[in-house]
């Protein structure tokens, strides 16, 4: 198995491209399966999710054509709507092939992803809308197997906020018969992407972006070409990397827009950031401050930003409160961060987190991808050498880190 070795202390200089979004990447690759004719992708970010999520695509019977950063998905025929636990259980955007499958197919077999390193994550939401748009899902023997002969239109309020709950409703929504309104919708940035990327095969979405998104159903949709989003977590972490490390980074081809939250933390953390169009520019040339942060839907801070600030917390000055309401089981990396010589209790879903003047470099397990990214982080400011194990949790969202964190001056090796 892979591991990262870091030698900390080192300042981060330079220019990085962000890659194309994993979050939207996912969803929008789901969508070949509305339709008969060719979805042209541009921008998909070469990883390993993306590689499982073509796999399963594949299996369904769909063309998959890939180079670089293109893929061109082509669901001429769906063979076989199933989606095996094999690979559900590894990803669970899997479940994203549910909504559509359902909506062009009229069945779907689909495996229930089980539980998960960050916490429980049902897909309740998911069913309970299908089911308002005239679904019925059986779970058997692990698989929910759903069938409907034409989705019907309808009102469905989310009980939560869900990503993947919105993006699968909004998916079969866009093939169903009348208008579907979801309320209390997740406003995320890649939720808009894949309506955009919707719209351009015919759909007829509104409200996108915000928390009632309405969608038209129509009899077909067609092909069509999309460039997907730039990754804000990818940034993010570069950035929060940047704001532990010290020094001063470019980061070309990113969507600064989605990342309000975290620049206004990183600025209260101390670092000069310039926004141009694309592009970010942080500089950062003393010991962060402590910022506190709180997780919440979008707009709000985003869990998948939570393990890099607890990492840039552990060697800020002063304490930061960081509190998790996403998930319930999302602080595993704050024990590894521990053995690097960091002062955190966790109190219920908040973790006290005392800045230190140092850490030192140990041997660290990544648990979930989020996670490694704050272990890395953490290995970047740290004394002497640290090795990240379990790497494949990096592999899954985040293109190249090695290359990408090699260019910017960091000690840092993949050994395989
Ligand atoms: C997506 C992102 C993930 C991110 C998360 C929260 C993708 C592929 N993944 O995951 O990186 O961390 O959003 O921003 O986009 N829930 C239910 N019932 C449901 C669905 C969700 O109770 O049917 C709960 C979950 O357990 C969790 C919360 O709702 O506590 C939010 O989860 P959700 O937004 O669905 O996360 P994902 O879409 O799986």
């Amino acid at each position: 198995m892979d591991k990262l070795r870091i030698t900390g202390g080192r300042a981060l200089e330079g220019e990085l491209t962000v890659s194309g979004a994993k979050n939207a990447a996912l969803p929008i690759m789901c969508a070949s399966l509305l339709s008969s004719q060719p979805l042209k992708l541009s921008n998909v970010p070469r990883l390993m999710d993306v590689s499982t999520m073509a796999k399963l695509l594949a299996q369904m019977g769909v063309d998959v054509s890939r180079s670089e950063h293109s893929l061109t998905l082509t669901a001429k025929d769906i063979k076989d709507p199933t989606a095996s636990y094999e690979l559900v259980k590894t990803m669970r955007a899997s479940v994203l092939v549910l909504g559509p499958l359902l909506a062009r197919c009229g069945r779907a077999k689909v495996s229930l992803p089980g539980g998960c390193a960050i916490g429980q994550r049902p897909v309740d939401q998911h069913v309970k809308g299908l089911q308002a748009m005239g679904a019925t899902i059986a779970i058997e023997h692990g698989y929910m197997h759903a069938a409907a002969e034409r989705l019907r239109g309808a009102r469905v309020v989310m009980d939560l906020v869900t990503v993947t709950g919105t993006e699968n409703l909004m998916m079969a929504a866009a093939l169903a018969e009348g208008t579907t309104v979801i309320e209390n919708a997740a406003r995320e940035p890649e939720v808009l992407d894949l309506a955009r990327c919707l719209g351009a095969m015919g759909a007829k979405i509104h409200g996108a972006g915000s928390d009632v998104i309405r969608i038209e159903g129509v009899s077909s949709l067609s092909g069509a070409s999309h460039k997907v989003m730039p990754d804000r977590i990818e940034t993010g972490t570069y950035l929060a990397a940047v704001a532990a490390a010290g020094g001063k980074v470019r980061l070309a081809g990113a969507e600064p827009r989605s990342l309000d939250a975290t620049l206004e933390k990183l600025r209260e953390a101390g670092s000069k950031i310039s926004v141009l169009d694309s592009s970010i520019e942080i500089e950062m040339h003393e010991r962060p401050r402590a910022v506190s942060v709180r997780t919440a839907p979008f707009p709000g801070f985003a869990t998948d930003m939570q393990a890099q600030f607890m990492a840039l917390a552990t060697v800020a000055e002063g304490t930061a409160l960081i509190t998790e309401t996403i998930f319930e089981n999302r602080f595993m990396h704050a024990l590894e961060l521990q053995r690097l010589g960091a002062d955190i209790s966790i109190e219920g879903n908040t973790a006290v987190v005392r800045g230190v003047q140092r850490l030192q470099g140990a041997s660290v397990m990544a648990t979930d991808l989020r996670a490694s990214a704050g272990l890395v982080i953490a290995a970047l400011v740290a004394e002497g050498e640290t090795v990240v194990e379990r790497i494949y949790h990096l592999d899954r969202g985040y293109e190249a880190i090695e290359k990408k964190l090699g260019v910017l001056g960091a000690r840092i090796e993949r050994v395989r």
